[in-house]
């Protein structure tokens, strides 16, 4: 998914985009998906748009009523996000049952966060809170990261709204949230969510995509433009829709797997479907409650229901689905073919370094990650977070800690304006808990 985060440039160049209003009189939307996700559904065209608004399950409880992040039902402050990453949260790395392969799986379908992170945020909320723009996180005088750094606190972009940008007015009475790509399991973060981001990426002869030649193979597309995708650090990259391609190198390598569009989108349904869900939710819980159908081998299952707009729910962008940050783990493995030896690399080390695509053009490097991502185990999903997230998520090569992202995630959660976790049970069909008996 796809938050927008806020910069002058990006208020000034985003539009929303407009769905054709009679998808059916292009004959090419019957067999292709278009790549900003319009016409997925005939008869409402912008159901799962690219650059649509996020539906919710409640109302937001924004504090002014409109936009501004959610405070207590006192009407003062929520309590500092840092101070509660540090209390709730422990930091051990205990192994889970399945292999990290099924982790990152989920993390390329699940988010297109970064991408916006570096490319179009200009602004440093640290060096000016008051912007409306901005939310940034203040750091415990005591806590690690700020005593080591003197570092006072975490920079922090709100999202884009459609108050902010120039979309259709909804008539709802607060602002909303914007997705920048389509809610499809599209492979859009490859191929692109227009046809003009698309066209950076194609040959045009014989439906090639672009490559680079390095060290005598082909590999996915480097930018040319120093001014672009690569940020202000202007180094290396691939040009690719998704900017988490060079975030972190096991992440890169998910994405050199993916070509050939309508059919690797096939594949990649599938595999998310039926190899990643039942992992995720239970094979019994997929399959009882028809999120999944068994079927024979030449049998095909059609509950397409053109009523359900599949627009990404702000509750489980902003909250639920980051449950998974919790199992990301502190060090990723490159094994030898033999499966004799293994090299052990700390995540903060890799956080968008320029090193990153070097590392996976060298020798046999990338053939050893894939094999470390079939054989590290991914980390238990429980109340501990890794340290190289906790303390050092997007740690620079010249500091020694980083940024924190579970305090990010529960910045964003007010940035949202998320009711709170009660009126979530409550929703859900399940009572209250009081903090002292049920805690
Ligand atoms: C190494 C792995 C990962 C890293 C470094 C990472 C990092 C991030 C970052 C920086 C954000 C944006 C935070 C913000 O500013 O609000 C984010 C958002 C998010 N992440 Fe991850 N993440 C990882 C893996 C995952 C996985 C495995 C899942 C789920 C299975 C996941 C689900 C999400 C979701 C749903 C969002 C919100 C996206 C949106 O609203 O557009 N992430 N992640």
């Amino acid at each position: 998914m796809n938050e927008i985060l806020l910069s002058s440039k990006l208020k000034e160049s985003f539009q929303c985009i407009t769905p054709p209003s009679d998808c059916a009189s292009d004959p090419k939307n019957f067999y292709y998906r278009t790549f900003d996700g319009s016409c997925n559904n005939f008869h409402t065209p912008d159901y799962g748009m690219a650059t649509s608004r996020y539906l919710r399950m409640l109302a937001p409880k924004y504090s002014d009523g409109v936009s501004s992040p959610t405070a207590s039902v006192t009407g003062s402050s929520l309590p500092n996000a840092r101070l509660l990453s540090l209390s709730l949260y422990g930091e051990s790395s205990l192994p889970d049952d399945y292999r990290t392969m099924a982790f990152y799986n989920g993390s390329i379908g699940s988010s297109r966060h970064d991408t916006f992170l570096k490319s179009n945020t200009t602004e440093d909320c640290c060096q000016q809170p008051e912007s409306n723009n901005c939310y940034p996180i203040f750091l415990h005088p005591r806590g690690p990261i700020s005593q080591s750094l003197s570092k006072k606190c975490l920079n922090f972009v709100r999202s884009a709204s459609d108050t902010n940008t120039a979309c259709r007015e909804s008539g709802a009475t607060y602002s909303e949230k914007i997705t920048m790509t389509s809610a499809f399991l599209d492979l859009s973060f490859a191929y692109g969510n227009s046809i003009n981001q698309n066209k950076n990426f194609r040959v045009f002869k014989s439906g090639q995509l672009k490559t680079s030649l390095v060290n005598n193979r082909n590999w996915l597309p480097l930018s040319m433009d120093p001014d672009s995708e690569c940020g202000e650090e202007n180094y290396q990259c691939y040009t690719l829709p998704d900017m988490r391609n060079q975030f972190i190198p096991t992440i890169a390598v998910l994405h050199t797997i993916i070509e050939a569009r309508k059919i690797n989108i096939a594949q990649y349904q599938k595999i998310t479907f039926y190899d990643w869900l039942p992992l995720l939710v239970g094979p019994s819980y997929a399959y009882n409650n028809n999120i999944l159908h068994r079927t024979a081998t030449n049998e095909y299952v059609y509950d397409y229901k053109p009523t359900v707009n599949a627009a990404p729910y702000a509750e489980f962008a902003a909250a639920a689905f980051r449950y998974s940050h919790n199992q990301i783990p502190g060090w990723f493995s490159l094994v030898s073919s033999g499966r004799n030896s293994n090299r052990t690399l700390r995540l903060s080390n890799h956080f968008e370094r320029p090193e990153n695509l070097n590392l996976l053009w060298d020798g046999d490097n990338f053939d050893s990650l894939i094999r470390g991502l079939t054989t590290q185990l991914q980390k238990r999903p429980d109340s501990n977070i890794d340290k190289e997230i906790k303390h050092y998520f997007d740690r620079k090569s010249f500091e020694e800690y980083g940024s924190d992202l579970k305090s990010i995630d529960i910045q964003r959660g007010r940035d949202y304006g998320l009711p709170s976790y009660n009126d979530m049970r409550v929703y859900c069909g399940l009572p209250e808990r009081r903090i002292g008996q049920d805690f």
